[in-house]
């Protein structure tokens, strides 16, 4: 396995890949690997010859209040299990390197970045979607992989994937679970037992409206009703949004269908979580 620091080496390793006629798959993160991530590993080992996985805590989708500073980085650690899960090229790259000093070019989507996490999180989705395209012009994958525990990134990216024309599919993974229904996610471990036992009620929540959707209710305020008499049963966690929405405009939706995107947003603690369904 390759462990890679530069864009230059990256490229050239990228072009060997290429010169051998081998397909290449991208995985991006930001590290503190869990099984969520590696389930996108492994899906990108099935469709292609070869997977980088980068890791890059990246500063400009975190606002100035945020856990950039506090975010779990544990290199090392990583390495160890994506050597293990047969990776070709972590990709780990300093900020400097991604980010010249100086520079004042982004990628916005307009309109998707303000939805959802973007309404709250001023600016995030400009930095996620700077930060895939700087890693799509360095990789050029044939294939990118996404979970769907980020449902507004998702959006985002295959906006600005179709908006751009990149030539990279977008491949979107199932949200992983613990078996208690607790999304996998790198901010979990900054749970105390309490708060990890309190922010069972998201996936409550979300089960609850998928449970009277399929009984045939479709009217969204009544969902939502259904949604936030589960989310009052821990009064601790606090609700920043909980809504149903296309999920290819994150717009709200009245009238719900299959394939309407229930997501909700909460802050447990200090800690910010994120959970959705596909209904
Ligand atoms: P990060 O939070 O590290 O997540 C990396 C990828 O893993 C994302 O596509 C995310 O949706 C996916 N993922 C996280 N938890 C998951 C779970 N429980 N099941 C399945 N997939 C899961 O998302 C980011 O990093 C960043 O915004 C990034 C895209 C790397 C840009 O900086």
């Amino acid at each position: 396995m390759l462990v890679l620091r530069t864009i230059a080496e990256a490229r050239q390793a990228c072009a060997g890949f290429r010169a051998a006629g081998k397909t290449l798959g991208l995985v991006p993160t930001m590290g503190a690997l869990h099984p969520g991530h590696l389930s996108l590993i492994r899906a990108a080992q099935e469709s292609c010859d070869a997977v980088a996985v980068s890791i890059f805590v990246n500063p400009t989708q975190f606002g100035p209040k945020e856990d950039f500073a506090s975010y779990p980085r544990v290199l090392e650690q990583d390495c160890h299990t994506l050597e293990a899960a047969g990776v070709d090229i972590v990709f780990a790259p300093s900020v400097e390197e991604m980010y010249p000093p100086g520079g004042s070019t982004s990628v916005e989507v307009a309109g998707l970045s303000d939805r959802l996490d973007g309404a709250l999180r001023p600016g995030h989705f400009r930095g996620v979607a700077t930060v895939v395209t700087k890693l799509f012009l360095i990789f050029a994958p044939d294939a990118a992989f996404f979970g769907q525990k980020d449902a507004a990134q998702v959006a985002v990216l295959r906006r600005m994937v179709r908006d751009l024309r990149f030539a990279v599919k977008l491949e979107v993974c199932p949200t992983m679970r613990e078996p208690d229904g607790l999304a996998l996610s790198s901010r979990n471990r900054n749970l105390s037992e309490e708060e990890r036992r309190q922010a069972l009620v998201l996936y409550r929540a979300l089960r609850a409206v998928e449970s009277r959707f399929q009984a045939g209710e479709v009217d969204s305020g009544k969902l939502m009703d259904e949604a936030q008499r589960i989310l009052k049963q821990e009064p601790a966690v606090q609700v920043e949004y909980c809504r149903i929405v296309d999920p290819e405009t994150l717009e709200q939706v009245s009238h719900v269908r299959p394939g309407s995107l229930v997501a909700i947003a909460a802050r447990v603690g200090a800690t910010r979580l994120i959970d959705n369904l596909l209904l």
